[in-house]
C-alpha cells in the first residue's frame, strides 16, 4: 500500500495522535452520530481562544430529514451557479502553494480514480461537497461579526479545536469552505437572520471503512524549511 495512505478509524487518544493522524475524510458511513458525542465536541470547542473573548462564532448542527433538506438545495444551486460566499475567498498564491494545490487535485482525483482531463467526472466529485460527502451530520458556523483578519484567526482556531475534538470521538470531519458558496440557501434553510453571515462549513461522520479515498493522508512541507530557533 501506498506509504502516504494510513489509517484514521482509531480513536485518537492524545492531541498529538489527534494532530498526526487527521485528515480530511471525503467518504462516510451512513450511521447517525449520537447526540451526546456531537455535544461533547462542540460544547467543549467553545473553549477555543478568541481576540479579547469575543467568540465570534455560532454552529448550526443538521442531521435528518434537515441535513438532505439542505444537500438537495445546496447541490441544486451548485449546479447552476458560481458561488456567492460572504467572506473573501483568496484570488492569488505564492507559486509554491500554486505548485501544492495542483498536487493535492492531482492526487486526490488520482486516488478517487477520476482523470483529471475528464471535466464531468471533476465537477461531479466537486459537487459531493454539498452532498456532504455522505457524512449523516452537516455543520454550518456563521457569525454577525465583521469578517476581519483576527476574526479569521478566532475562526481558524475554533475549526481546529472541532477537527481534533472528533478525531478523539473516532469520528471524521471535511472542513469546507464550499458550504460557504451559497449562504443565502443556508440562511433559508436554517431560518437565519439576515446579519448572520455563513462564513464555512463541516462534514462529519464515522470514516468509511473500505474508502481508498479516505486513507490519503496529505504531506506537508519539510519543519527544518518552516520552523527556525535563535
Ligand atoms: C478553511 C478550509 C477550507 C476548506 N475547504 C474545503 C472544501 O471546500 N472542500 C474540500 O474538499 N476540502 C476543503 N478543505 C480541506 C483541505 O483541502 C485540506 O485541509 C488540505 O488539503 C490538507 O489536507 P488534510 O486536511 O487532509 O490534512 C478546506 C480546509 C480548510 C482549512
Amino acid at each position: 500500500m501506498n506509504p502516504e495512505l494510513i489509517s484514521i478509524h482509531e480513536v485518537a487518544k492524545s492531541v498529538k495522535e489527534a494532530m498526526e493522524t487527521r485528515h480530511s475524510i471525503r467518504e462516510y458511513e451512513s450511521k447517525p452520530i449520537p447526540e451526546e458525542v456531537l455535544k461533547r465536541i462542540f460544547e467543549t470547542a467553545l473553549r477555543s481562544p478568541s481576540w479579547k473573548n469575543s467568540q465570534p462564532w455560532k454552529v448550526h448542527i443538521v442531521s435528518g430529514n434537515k441535513r438532505d433538506e439542505l444537500a438537495s438545495a445546496l447541490t441544486e444551486a451548485a449546479k447552476v451557479s458560481t458561488p456567492i460566499p460572504e467572506t473573501n475567498w483568496p484570488e492569488s498564491y505564492p507559486s509554491d502553494a500554486k505548485k501544492r494545490m495542483f498536487d493535492l487535485g492531482m492526487k486526490i482525483y488520482g486516488v478517487a480514480g477520476i482523470d483529471r482531463k475528464d471535466k464531468e467526472a471533476r465537477d461531479q466529485f466537486m459537487l459531493r461537497n454539498f452532498q456532504f460527502f455522505g457524512a449523516p451530520t452537516a455543520v454550518f458556523i456563521t457569525s454577525k461579526f465583521d469578517l476581519n483578519f483576527f476574526v479569521g484567526i478566532d475562526f481558524g482556531c475554533f475549526l481546529q479545536s472541532i477537527l481534533l475534538l472528533a478525531r478523539e470521538e473516532g469520528l471524521g470531519t471535511c472542513p469546507q469552505a464550499a458550504l460557504g458558496a451559497f449562504p443565502q440557501v443556508v440562511r433559508n434553510a436554517l431560518q437565519l437572520p439576515n446579519e448572520e453571515k455563513v462564513i464555512m462549513g463541516l462534514s462529519i461522520g464515522y470514516p468509511k471503512a473500505s474508502s481508498e479515498l479516505n486513507r490519503y493522508h496529505t504531506p506537508r512541507e519539510s519543519a527544518s524549511d518552516l520552523i527556525r530557533f535563535y
